[in-house]
């Protein structure tokens, strides 16, 4: 279901939380992200009830949506965070965080961010270079800090089945190591006295259909760090999928929790979902600009485009697309685009919409709370929306984001 507790229609008109999206629309203008901390709140809850048989921590990954309302959101319900940059750390940090509480991820971490990570007492550091354990080792000992806790992220060499852009453990994709690799540097741990070397971590890509090769990965990666005592914790990154079409079928969560606990047993286990927390608690609201008949298709032009929500551009992703007002009319297949000059400027190949939507009537982009905003770009100069949240008790929205100007967009040039 796309659709889901917080997202529905009440009486015609799609809502969250029960606030109409047409007046939040009406205030704010458009386009315009809307989240509900309400559900992404319960879907934090679910997915610790779903690995109740495993205990993980869980670790935001801020990378999905780093807006500070969110991230504050969630560490108070008591979430870690994962970042990839001293940005995110920066964010996280901001939003209430406490550096023992985040990993710090990433193919390509500066010095810079890790000495800054460092200095605010980052809690682990998933590294997936030699030559970064050398950096860590020394910027530890020359702040004078106890043993940096490290995760070696482990390229386990499966085939994850997903978008090949988002599959990340294949043994050609730049991410990790191999485990021949990992298993000579925790055969020399002695090299790297200011590093203390506690856990493994594989990501093995996003949106992830298939259990089996993450337990494959996961087996392969207790393997490597079943001879070493000090070596507890096991991160399994995150790649919990959502569904993105009404009709979807996922895999169940609950019984690939269970698949994988055995394996698990006697290790402490971090996981960094994003997705599925904060997609389907999120939606673009965009205006319908103009319609026009284009090669026998009607082409529905809207004021959002790759600009907002780059996903369908970049990886073909399909996101269901709602009238916020349900009429009684027909439905006729649509397609729907944006202004930005591309081609591939399409947020919809085809989708039913009302044979009667006109100009002016808004429409709703959903299950977007994840990779939407975050990979926002001011292509075409055009300024990034506004972001609205449903407060935690769901009895008001209010404003996260102030929607970019004209003058923002010139105001970084000399
Ligand atoms: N941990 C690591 C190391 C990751 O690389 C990622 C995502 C996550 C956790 C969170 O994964 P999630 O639970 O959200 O699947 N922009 C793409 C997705 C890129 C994912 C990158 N890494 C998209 O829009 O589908």
């Amino acid at each position: 279901m796309v659709l889901n507790s917080s997202v529905a229609y009440v009486d015609g008109m799609l809502s969250v939380d029960k606030h109409p999206v047409s007046s939040i629309s009406a205030e704010m203008g458009t386009p315009l992200y809307i989240y509900s901390l309400p559900r992404a709140l319960a879907n934090y809850e679910r997915l610790k009830e779903q690995f109740s048989s495993i205990q993980p921590d869980i670790h935001y990954s801020a990378k999905a949506n780093g807006n500070l309302a969110i991230l504050k959101a969630l560490i108070k319900a008591g979430a870690g965070i994962d970042v990839v940059s001293g940005g995110e750390f920066h964010r996280a940090l901001k939003a209430g965080a406490r550096g023992e509480d985040i990993v710090f991820a990433g193919v390509g971490k500066t010095p810079e961010d890790m000495r800054y990570a460092l200095e605010n007492h980052v809690g682990w550091f998933n590294v997936e270079n030699i030559d970064e354990l050398g950096i860590i080792n020394q910027l530890t000992a020359s702040l004078g800090l106890p043993p940096t806790k490290i995760a070696m992220r482990l390229n386990p060499d499966v085939k994850a089945s997903t978008h090949q852009h988002i599959a990340t453990g294949h043994g050609t994709a730049k991410f990790g190591l191999s485990a021949a690799i990992i298993r000579d540097v925790f055969q020399n741990q002695a090299n790297y006295p200011h590093l203390h070397f506690a856990g493994i971590h594989i990501h093995i890509g996003s949106q992830l259909q298939d259990t089996q090769a993450t337990l494959q990965a996961l087996q392969t990666a207790v393997e490597l760090i079943s001879p070493y005592e000090d070596i507890r914790t096991v991160n399994i990154g995150g790649g919990i999928p959502v569904a993105y079409r009404p009709d979807e079928q996922l895999p169940d969560v609950e019984s690939f929790a269970k698949l994988i606990s055995p394996v698990l047993k006697s290790f402490r286990v971090i996981m960094e979902p994003g997705r599925s927390i904060i997609a389907d608690a999120g939606f673009l609201v965009t205006r319908v600009l103009y319609i026009k008949e284009q090669a026998g298709q009607r082409v529905v032009i809207v004021d959002a485009s790759m600009t907002e929500l780059i996903r369908p551009a970049l990886y073909q992703a399909y996101h269901h697309i709602l009238p916020v007002k349900q009429t009684p009319s027909g439905m006729l297949p649509t397609q729907v685009v944006g202004p930005v000059c591309e081609s591939t400027d399409v947020l919809s190949q085809q989708v039913d919409l009302p044979v009667d939507l006109k100009p002016g009537d808004l429409l709703a982009v959903l299950t977007a709370g994840a990779y939407g905003m975050v990979m926002a770009s001011n292509y075409n100069a055009r300024p990034r929306p506004a972001e609205v949240v449903i407060s935690e008790d769901s009895q008001d929205w209010h404003v996260v984001r102030r929607r970019e100007t004209w003058e923002d967009l010139i105001q970084q040039e000399i």
